[in-house]
């Protein structure tokens, strides 16, 4: 029995509770959804339809409660022959205690059909736990390949599982638009679909492609059912909007936003397109629209505007963006990326929110309330939090998931290049060694990615996805002093079981 992640701490207290289908679930109303959720996880595999009471009782009992002196996510969980009980101080907290409850059952509970012969046993403990950081989060990549709403939540749900607690849903890109927006309806009759795909790497020699169209979005009624769905679950969805670069499947839905009259494309090749927004007043009110939108449906604080990777040959070339550069009185063309997000900064600012971007929204000058996301390696994000702003990590050595998780290429899925280990992913450490422990507050934790460029398909995407991801997690909840990378590897084979059941198409450790 080897919890994923780690807990903060765990006694063996003695013996322990036996699951019944005599068994109830005593909850005050403000915790009845954590306990639907929990009797719903535990009735596929006992075929227990655990009733949910509101007084305690003698025993028998699994008994939730709120707890002044337990923080956000916090819970203490204790299993005796009598009760598990659980003391929670949110609701976050009790839905955490239900997850390490069910990884305290035998590995069936996992199994989606009745399973007989099992003691639905829980061990004697005594666990208080809390998570290291307040953002555990997951970014998926669903323009260079669309992933069915079916598959978001089936991510929704293993991110929980994992006490994972923001989904970084990155919704545009060169290569497709994803998210419905009313008064642009061309963003997805246009933009959600390209012609064809690239086979292989850019830099390949070979220049092969599908030809199979590829595409797909989802309507602002999905948008909500998603968002609802990992509400539920305690998971934040952090959208992304990715600008003003990254920005072809838009500019060829609505080529005015770009800078040349040639017409743009929703994007068949991977890389770096230099087809990127032209930076004006019509164009600052065309983001803004889509953000009002988005903002009706998203209620996260934080809001990703990308940022990354925007180059500036075409602001070079236009005469229209030097000549708004002179009137601005900018010398360099990384103040014009700086003064777009400064405008989306203040306008997310107005209405409550905070604007969250890639480390390249360092060049040209941070905008003042940025939150921002290193993945570059650490350096962006210490300077970053040495300024003041709050920052998430997402270096590229250990966070990105689209890595090979071999050495043996041959034997392993295309995958974008370079090595990630997940043995490299246990050993991960959020808050960079050199970061001053002044500074160190500043790091809101970390998140790991997963681009899609070469993972096509929702099994695909979860091979990249695990073990690694439960790595990660144990990296973002479990504190300094209880990690160890070696036995993490161990527990993880043990782990791999119980996603096994979960029909998760995950890469088997050797
Ligand atoms: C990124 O990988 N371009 C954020």
């Amino acid at each position: 029995m080897r919890l994923i992640p780690n807990p903060a701490s765990l006694d063996l207290v003695g013996s322990g509770f036996s699951l019944s289908s005599n068994t109830v679930i005593a909850c005050p109303p403000a915790l009845r959804a954590e306990a639907e959720m929990l009797a719903g996880w535990l009735r596929p595999a006992t075929g227990f339809s655990l009733a949910i009471v509101a007084n305690t009782r003698e025993g028998d009992v699994i008994e939730l409660g709120l707890s002044e002196n337990l923080g956000h996510e916090a819970y203490i969980l204790e299993a005796t022959p009598e009760r598990v009980s659980i003391q929670a101080g949110d609701a976050a907290g009790a839905f955490y205690a239900g997850q390490t409850l069910r990884q305290l059952l035998p590995a069936g509970v996992f199994t989606a059909q009745p399973i007989a012969k099992v003691a639905w046993m829980v061990p004697g403990v005594r666990i208080a736990d809390a998570p290291r950081f307040g953002w555990r989060g997951s970014h998926l990549d669903v323009s260079r390949h669309f992933m069915p709403v079916a598959f978001i939540k089936k991510h929704l749900d293993l991110l929980a599982l994992h006490k994972m607690n923001v989904f970084h849903w990155h919704l545009t890109d060169d290569q497709g638009w994803r998210f419905e927006v009313r008064k642009y309806p061309r963003l997805t009759e246009v933009g959600a679909w390209r012609a064809t795909t690239r086979l292989g790497h850019e830099y390949d020699k070979r220049d092969l492609f599908d030809g199979i169209p590829h595409g797909g979005f989802y309507t602002q009624a999905e948008v909500g059912e998603i968002v609802a769905y990992a509400a539920a679950r305690h998971i934040l969805v952090l959208p992304e909007f990715d600008m003003p670069g990254h920005m072809m499947a838009a500019i060829a839905a609505y080529p005015e936003l770009g800078n040349l009259d040639a017409p743009a494309e929703v994007w068949p090749h991977w890389g770096i397109s230099k087809r990127v927004l032209n930076i004006s007043e019509e164009t600052i009110a065309f983001a803004q629209d889509v953000l009002s939108e988005a903002l009706e449906l998203f209620p996260s604080k934080y809001i990703h505007l990308g940022g990354d990777e925007c180059p500036r040959d075409e602001w070079v070339e236009s005469p229209r963006m030097q000549a708004f550069m002179r009137a601005q009185g900018m010398t360099d063309e990384a103040e014009l990326q700086a003064h777009f997000m400064k405008r989306m900064d203040a306008f997310l600012s107005e209405r409550g929110r905070v604007l969250v971007g890639w480390d390249e929204i360092l060049e040209g000058g941070l905008a003042p309330n940025a939150v921002v996301m290193s993945w570059r390696g650490e350096q962006g994000g210490i300077t970053a939090a040495q300024a003041g702003h709050d920052v998430v990590m997402a270096p590229y050595h250990t966070t990105y998931f689209d890595y090979y998780q071999s050495e043996d290429r041959a034997n392993e899925p295309l995958a974008i290049g370079n090595y990630t280990s997940v043995e490299k992913v246990c050993a991960y450490e959020p808050i960079p060694a050199n970061l001053d422990p002044a500074h160190a507050g500043h790091v809101l934790g970390a998140q790991c990615q997963l681009w899609t460029e070469y993972t096509p398909t929702p099994a695909a995407a979860e091979y990249m996805l695990y073990p690694r991801l439960c790595a990660f997690a144990e990296a973002v909840w479990t504190p300094k002093a209880r990690r160890d990378a070696d036995e993490l590897l161990k527990g993880l084979k043990a782990h791999q079981h119980r996603l096994a059941l979960l029909d998760v198409a995950q890469r088997l450790m050797g």
